[in-house]
């Protein structure tokens, strides 16, 4: 595999490693997987060894995740699907099986948020938000567990987030759906747990995505962008600067991995410290 080093891709990040061999004869679906946290986790756990069914709903990022990673030596395929429906669900999960011989890894990523109260949000905005933030995980999940079951073994990784154990102003749809992850993670952890499936969920802070920092600085004037960005970034109170996409994948590399054999159930804060201080 090319090293982080060598690689003449233009995305590479320095917390990028070059991979030891932790997800070796895994397979992975990673939904969200063309952009910010699903990109850097489909590209991690390739070179961790795991094959990757990359599914994403845009295409049109050069290069597009499985072209980013053969290009490493990686192994990996692209699935541009919705992943609020319940057939394309089914489909990624499918070609996983018929492609790479197995599931071992599912990781729930896809998101989006809306701005607003409740009486800012329109009823079409808050069902978006629970469709793609919370339903897609449940159909995900749907979707990979009949393999798991049969196989009993299996990871499942939810992106939750901070926002999801914090109330945040004017962010209710997204709060309350990331919230109902967290909890549909707990009550998976414990059903199916005993079958040997393991189900844990990811609570990024503030991350630097072209979604993060484009809602940020919309309609803010360029100094107003740069005091909004340094609010954002001070908001992980600890570390005081925004997550690379690389340092939450690292978070779901091992809930993904055998090294989180006896995790289960978990909501794992990478947040800089957000979720220590009020
Ligand atoms: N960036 C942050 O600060 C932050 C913090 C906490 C949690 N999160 C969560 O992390 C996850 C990834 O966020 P990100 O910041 O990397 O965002 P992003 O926009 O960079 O990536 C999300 C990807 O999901 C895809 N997607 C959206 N809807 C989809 C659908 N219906 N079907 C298939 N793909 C779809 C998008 O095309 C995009 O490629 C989200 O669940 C988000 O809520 C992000």
């Amino acid at each position: 595999m090319t090293s982080a080093a060598s690689s003449p891709n233009i995305d590479e990040h320095p917390m990028m490693g070059p991979g030891r061999g932790r997800l070796e004869g895994k397979v992975a679906v990673i939904t969200g997987a063309n952009s910010g946290i699903g990109r850097a986790a489909a590209r991690q756990f390739a070179r961790e060894g795991a094959k990757v069914v990359c599914v994403d709903l845009v295409e049109v990022v050069a290069p597009r995740i499985d072209v980013l990673i053969e290009s490493e030596g990686g192994d990996a395929v692209f699935f541009q699907a919705d992943v609020t429906s319940s057939e394309s669900c089914q489909a990624m999960v499918a070609l996983a099986l018929e492609r790479f011989g197995g599931l071992d890894v599912l990781v729930n990523n896809a998101g989006t948020g809306v701005f607003g109260r409740v009486d800012e949000t329109s009823l079409e905005d808050w069902n978006r938000i629970i469709d793609i933030n919370l339903n897609s995980a449940f159909l995900g999940s749907k979707a990979a567990l009949p393999h798991m079951m049969e196989k009993g073994r299996g990871s499942i990784i939810n992106t939750a987030s901070t926002f999801g154990l914090l109330a945040f102003s004017r962010y209710a749809a997204y709060c309350a759906s990331k919230a109902a992850v967290i909890l549909l993670t707990r009550s998976m952890a414990i059903d199916y747990g005993p079958m040997g499936i393991r189900v844990n969920c990811l609570c990024p802070g503030a991350t630097a995505t072209d979604r993060m920092i484009g809602g940020v600085l919309r309609g803010k004037s360029p100094e107003e962008g740069v005091a909004a960005l340094k609010a954002v970034a001070d908001s992980n109170h600890a570390l005081k600067r925004l997550a690379n996409p690389e340092e939450i994948a690292y978070g779901m590399l091992f809930l993904a991995s055998d090294e989180a054999s006896f995790v289960t159930g978990h909501a794992l804060c990478v947040d800089g410290g957000q979720t220590i201080k009020a």
